[in-house]
Parts: C-alpha cells; sequence; structure tokens
C-alpha cells in the first residue's frame, strides 16, 4: 500500500491543485484532488490483466472548472435538488442559492465541488480532505465542518466516508458524482453495461426533476433493474419519466434498512470484464446515465463527451427530503454527528 502526493495542476489565480494517489498491493490505484475532493481516477485491470481508469473526467483542472458534469465531485451541502431552493428547519425557512433555471438549488450550488479541501495523508492507504462551509454559504445555515476520507483497501474497496459537524441546526445530504464507464474512456457509450439495483422503489419527479412525493415500485416498469439488465435495453421506453429526463436521471429507494451498510448496486462490462459493486448506508440512490452529455465537453484523453458516455450511482438522501416530511430526514442538530460511508469496490 502506498500514498503519493504531486502536484495535479493549478488554480486560475496560481493556487496549487494536488493529487493523492492511493494504490494497494493488486495494482488497483485511486487518484483524489483536492479541488472539490474529487475522485480523478479510479484505475483496475481488465480481465486481460490491462489497467484502465473507470472515471469519465478532466484531465486539467479548467476541464473540470468548465463542466457542468460534477463529475467525481463531493457534492454538499445538500446534494441533488432542492425544491424552489426552499426549506425550513425548526419551522424556520431558508432560501438558498437557485441555481437551476433560476428555481431549483442543485447540488448545493456547487459549493462543495468547487472548493479546495484541505488533506493529509492519514495512513498508507488513506487520504483526509477536510472543509469548512461557512454559516450562509448559498444560503444555507450553520458553519458545518466536513471530513471526507478516501481509503483504498486490498479487496479493491474505494471507501468514502463522511463525517459532518454543524453549529446550527441544519440540512446535509452528500454524495461522489463519479460517472463511471467501465471500459475506460475510449469505450463509448455505457449502455452495454450491466446493472443491477437492488432498488424495488424509485421517486418519480415532475418536469423540474423534483420528486413528486410517490414512491413508485419499479416492477413492470424500465426502471426495474432487480434482475439486472443493460441500462440501455429500456432507457428509450415509452415512459414519460425516461422521455422528460433523456434517460435515467432518478432516485432509486435502495432495498433494507438506511444507516446499515448495504448492497446498492452492482454493475459489468462484458467487453472488459471489469465489474462495480456499490455499498451505502444512505437511503437512495440517483442513477444518472449522463443525459445532457452532447460531445460539446472534451474528456481526458481528448474524447468528446457524448450522450450516456458515463452512469452515476450517487447514494443520497433523496431529492427535496426537507420538503416530504414522508421521506427519510436529513435534517442535524447543533453539536450532532453526521456519518455515511459508500464504497466502491472493483
Ligand atoms: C445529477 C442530476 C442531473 C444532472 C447531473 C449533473 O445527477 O440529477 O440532473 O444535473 O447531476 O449534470
Amino acid at each position: 500500500m502506498s500514498v503519493t502526493k504531486t502536484l495535479f495542476d493549478t488554480m486560475p489565480d496560481g493556487a496549487p491543485v494536488h493529487l493523492f494517489t492511493i494504490e494497494n498491493d493488486n495494482g488497483v490505484t485511486a487518484g483524489i484532488i483536492t479541488r472539490g475532493a474529487t475522485l480523478q481516477s479510479f484505475c483496475c485491470p481488465d480481465k486481460d490483466g490491462k489497467n484502465g481508469d473507470i472515471i469519465m473526467g478532466f484531465d486539467t483542472v479548467a476541464g473540470h472548472m468548465a463542466s457542468g458534469t460534477y463529475t467525481g465531485n463531493i457534492i454538499g451541502q445538500y446534494a441533488n435538488r432542492l425544491c424552489g431552493g426552499k426549506f425550513s428547519v425548526n419551522g424556520k425557512e431558508y432560501q438558498v442559492t437557485q441555481n437551476e433555471k433560476g428555481k431549483t438549488c442543485l447540488h448545493g450550488g456547487g459549493e462543495f465541488n468547487s472548493a479546495i479541501w484541505n488533506a493529509i495523508i492519514i495512513d498508507d492507504d488513506a487520504v483526509e480532505f477536510t472543509y469548512r462551509s461557512p454559516d450562509g454559504k448559498e444560503g444555507f445555515p450553520g458553519n458545518l465542518d466536513v471530513t471526507v476520507t478516501y481509503v483504498l483497501t486490498q479487496r479493491n474497496e474505494l471507501e468514502i466516508h463522511y463525517k459532518a459537524v454543524t453549529d446550527t441546526d441544519t440540512v446535509i445530504n452528500m454524495t461522489n458524482h463519479a460517472y463511471f464507464n467501465l471500459g475506460g474512456a475510449e469505450n463509448g457509450n455505457v449502455l452495454d453495461t450491466e446493472l443491477m439495483l437492488n432498488c424495488d422503489y424509485f421517486t418519480p419527479t415532475d418536469a423540474d426533476s423534483i420528486p413528486t412525493g410517490e414512491l413508485r415500485s419499479v416492477k413492470g416498469t424500465a426502471f426495474d433493474f432487480t434482475e439486472g439488465k443493460k441500462i440501455g435495453r429500456d432507457i428509450d421506453a415509452d415512459d414519460e419519466q425516461l422521455i422528460m429526463c433523456r434517460g435515467y436521471d432518478h432516485n432509486f429507494c435502495v432495498n433494507g434498512e438506511a444507516g446499515k451498510l448495504r448492497l446498492v448496486a452492482k454493475a459489468k462490462d462484458e467487453k472488459s470484464g471489469r465489474k462495480l459493486e456499490v455499498m451505502s448506508d444512505l437511503p437512495g440512490v440517483q442513477l444518472y446515465t449522463g443525459n445532457f452529455l452532447d460531445g460539446t465537453e472534451t474528456g481526458k484523453g481528448g474524447v468528446k463527451l457524448q450522450q450516456h458516455y458515463g452512469f452515476c450511482l450517487e447514494t443520497q438522501y433523496y431529492p427535496d427530503t426537507p420538503n416530504h416530511p414522508d421521506f427519510p430526514q436529513c435534517t442535524f442538530k447543533k453539536g450532532e454527528k453526521f456519518e455515511s460511508l459508500t464504497i466502491f469496490k472493483v
């Protein structure tokens, strides 16, 4: 096991952005950069032993900054959407940044993913990233001290440990927004990737991608991944939810008890033979199939990022949770510890 620290790139003002690379004894590596505590790369062998990077992304900070993809970023203070950018805590209404169509708040207004995080190597397999989100930033209450620790194990598990403490009651929802392409950057789209989701229900949305509040059974719909199927099998089905979003961009309710680590998803790419398993203690997972990529952004190795060139499995509290009292809640009290774990295993 080893961790190395190198200079990845610089910010426009010249500030350094460092890259931490954790390597295990199987030659699997995870690279994380300090801008957005971003998972920059995750390399593992294919069926012929050839190492390849399964994270869609960018070679430079400028690439990340110009992009609307959030690829590999840590997202917060509230991952996914808040209707009207509004929510209440203890009866007090807060208005946060409406960075999507001037209506919804998407991904916390882009706060955590564009911050430069402090980072230290805490072991030969682990790097700890910290960030203080000041009270009122993007409109969110509370000084929030956030710690995200990436650990790569000898079992090829990349663990992402999330911790946060607030000094004011507030909402917290964090995720990692990696886009996976198990065949690597040159692979093209991910429609042939087999995906199994351990999810019997999903949360349909309105036209602004805000959950209607319904938990809909996936049975007999294009949203049924319980038995495993190719991502592309039903993506063009005549289903208003898919048509509206140009593919999957939905929160699925993970089976089993939230708060306990359990299987979320399994993916497999036949061609490369690479596999991915996702585990988490969070209640939901957003399956996003890169629907809005349109070739205008150039990713790693000069590849134009086209529609469906990656898939995201963003473990999370359900979108817009504070406005749906029936959803598992994510309001945390002053001094209370937020803790969560998501694992990507290759
Ligand atoms: C999430 C959202 C999508 C999209 C991506 C980033 O997955 O649900 O609608 O905004 O982030 O492009």
